[in-house]
């Protein structure tokens, strides 16, 4: 038996991980680190929260005892930290909990790695630390060309500033003791338990509601979509089979200008579930400051080395996640009571 660290599991991504790897795997005990910020809900988990495999620990990655007790109490063999601050207009509008969380957060997770899994001037065997990044390290592109994991970092907002910042420490623990550590830098992921302040989720939800869907600037700026199970199987294989102290890139060639996306779930909705729900309900408001206009992942690396490749198509991928949200009209209630009023009042209202 194995043990793995999972921080941020409550999560989007990482409630989707816990899932993923406690179904495919008998060898893992899964202990589960989440904080429970707004982002973070349990009811993620309810299909393994009795698993006996896998368990629950609430509180931070930044709180320095809390952190040495589960390394003290546990013989961690994996880290995968999703745990983060993840949000780009959040950032915009409170920078220092990005930091914090994200980078000094990171630095207490790989500080007790290290004192539990070093032997001298080298690490135990078998033991890695893998830090779940993003593409938007990389800054924007333009009408051409991809992310490769040699492109120099270029973050634009509070958010990608804080995950570069997290890959540079994660990167200098390899470079200066060889802690056995990857990077894995993923695109815009989606599908189910996505928390309704991201694209995808957001629109679904307003639609429903008949609300205004607020699309940023000319809506032309476009991302590249990957469903989360092909993310989860990415970093099972990074896990596993990656070169210590590589990055790999994560992505599958979905790339959507967000206009196309808001009018492919206005489509779905008018057509399967009520024709009042119609493009009449978009909304062009004020441009995010500084937003990047384009993303797309160069996948070669992953695909070649470790023989990843997406199994999820956007137009299966895009119907499979708006029937999640209809089949879970009660979860997104829940999370959208609450404080994600006075966040949706702050975001919106003025626009
Ligand atoms: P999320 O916001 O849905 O979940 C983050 C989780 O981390 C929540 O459960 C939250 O409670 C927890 N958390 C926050 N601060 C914490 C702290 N200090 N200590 C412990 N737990 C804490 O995020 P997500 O979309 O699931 O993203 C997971 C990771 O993947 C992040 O590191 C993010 O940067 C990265 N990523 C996300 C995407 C995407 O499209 N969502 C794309 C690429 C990379
Ligand atoms: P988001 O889901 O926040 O992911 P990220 O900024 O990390 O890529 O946003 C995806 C794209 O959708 C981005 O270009 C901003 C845009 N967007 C809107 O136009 N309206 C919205 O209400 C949101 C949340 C995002």
């Amino acid at each position: 038996m194995k043990n793995i660290l999972v921080t941020g599991g409550a999560g989007f991504i990482g409630s989707n991980f816990v899932i993923y790897m406690l179904e495919k795997y008998d060898s893992y005990r899964i202990i589960n680190l989440d904080k429970l910020t707004y982002a973070g809900n349990l009811e993620n988990l309810k299909a393994v929260e009795n698993h006996k495999n896998y368990s629950f620990i609430e509180g931070d990655i930044a709180d320095h005892q809390l952190v040495e007790e589960i390394f003290k109490n546990h013989d961690i063999d994996y880290v995968i930290n999703f745990a983060a601050e993840s949000h780009v207009d959040r950032s915009i509008l409170e920078p220092e909990i990005f930091i914090k969380t994200n980078i000094l957060g990171t630095t207490n997770l790989l500080n007790a790695a290290k004192k539990h899994w070093q032997e001298g001037d080298s690490f135990k065997s078998g033991k890695k630390f893998i830090q779940v990044s993003t593409d938007e390290v990389y800054g924007s592109l333009g009408e051409t060309g991809y992310f490769m994991e040699t492109t120099p970092l270029d973050p634009h907002s509070p958010y990608s500033a804080s995950k570069a910042g997290a890959d540079l420490v994660v990167k200098s623990y390899f470079d200066t003791y060889k802690m056995p550590v990857n990077i894995t830098r993923c695109s815009n992921n989606y599908g189910p338990y996505q928390f309704p302040e991201k694209l995808i989720p957001l629109m679904i939800h307003n639609a429903l509601n008949k609300k205004p869907l607020p699309v940023y600037g000319d809506g032309m700026n476009i991302r590249d979509w990957l469903y989360v199970e092909d993310h989860c199987s990415a970093i099972d294989m990074v896990m596993h089979n990656g070169r210590l102290g590589e990055v790999y890139n994560v992505g599958g060639h979905n790339e959507r200008p967000n206009i196309t996306i808001v009018k492919t779930i206005i489509g779905y909705l008018n057509k399967n579930v009520d024709s009042s729900i119609t493009e009449d309900l978009i909304k062009y408001v004020e441009d995010r400051k500084g937003h990047d206009r384009r993303y797309g992942i160069d996948p070669q690396k992953i695909k070649d080395e470790l023989g990843w490749y997406p199994k999820t198509n956007f137009e299966t991928g895009i119907v499979k996640t708006i029937q999640w949200y209809l089949q879970n009209a009660e979860w997104m209630k829940n999370v959208t009571s609450g404080e994600y009023q006075n966040y949706y009042k702050k975001m919106y209202d003025h626009k």
